[in-house]
């Protein structure tokens, strides 16, 4: 039986019967902390509801979430596609350590549509993976149809959806196979947390979660914790930064130097499309 509510990297069962049972999937329970742990677990549920998902996997940051997704579903010899405006140090695996497994990688603007049809006919690319909004640029992607594109080649798709959270955006709903989070920034929210989360149809995750079982990238029972209490407030945290943020763009647009209201203006053609692919007003 497992030591519910308490931090501890083992595990105990009552017999051996208990055992046989758990192996053969006839008790829930847990092993080892590296397999799995109850507030973990929650953790992971809690992530799948909010994304609308059939599975969660939480890791120990958002780069083990990119890190290990990436390796569990290409293959060596394999191909992905990505867009130019993405998070430095992800772009620096894809670029710098995913040729090392002889994994190609094609990058493109975000919503070049003609690029990404070019891709997916002249490569045997089997992910598509893109921020939406992008760090840094802060660009939106149109999930709904780069989905369409990428499904009518069997390609997959992740998107980042770290800058949106599911309060503002579910990329899931819009056609992704995958959604994965940095949620060391708005799902903990508090800046005393590190953690990823991936989630998405049960199949793909089970397939990240083995190879996560292998390399380790874990998260403790107490980042777990830290992380579902930052969930309880994230609604909150993010309606108050959207309508912060509406403020902020509105009072540009009326600033007296015209650069700085044209900037403002501009923030306007990504401002609607995450509104119009999420019914928010980010
Ligand atoms: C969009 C995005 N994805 C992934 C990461 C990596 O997440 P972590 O710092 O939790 O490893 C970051 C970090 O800044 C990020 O901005």
């Amino acid at each position: 039986m497992e030591r519910m509510g308490q931090k501890t990297s083992t595990y105990w069962f009552k017999n051996t019967q208990q055992v046989i049972d758990f192996n053969e999937g006839r008790l829930q329970s847990h092993e080892y902390g590296r397999y799995g742990n109850p507030t973990v677990k929650a953790c992971e549920d809690k992530i799948a509801q909010l994304e609308g998902a059939e599975d969660c996997l939480v890791s120990a940051s958002g780069m083990s979430s990119v890190t290990t997704m990436l390796m569990a579903l290409v293959q060596p010899g394999g191909q992905i596609i990505t867009t130019s405006d993405c998070y430095w140090r992800t772009r620096q695996f894809m670029q710098n350590f995913l040729p090392k497994l002889n994994i190609g990688v094609s990058v493109i603007a975000p919503n070049d549509f003609g690029a990404l049809q070019q891709c997916l006919d002249s490569t045997s690319a089997t992910l598509f993976f893109s921020e939406s909004p992008t760090n840094p640029y802060l660009r939106c992607v149109d999930i709904n149809k780069i989905s369409k594109m990428c499904h009518a080649k069997g390609v997959h798709v992740c998107i980042d959806s770290t800058f949106s959270t599911p309060i503002n955006s579910k990329a899931l709903e819009h056609g992704a196979d995958l959604v994965l989070h940095s949620a060391t920034k708005y799902l903990a929210g508090h800046n005393d947390v590190l953690a990823g989360a991936l989630a998405g149809k049960r199949e793909l995750i089970q397939q990240v979660r083995t190879l996560h079982h292998i390399l380790g990238g874990v998260t403790d029972p107490h980042a777990a914790y830290l992380l579902l209490r930052g969930l309880k407030t994230l609604e909150l945290r993010v309606e108050r930064h959207n309508r912060s943020a509406a403020e902020i763009a509105r009072r540009l647009q009326q600033h007296p130097k015209p650069q700085t209201a044209a900037a403002a203006e501009s923030w306007q053609p990504q401002g609607s499309m995450a509104g119009g692919s999420t019914g928010s007003s980010l």
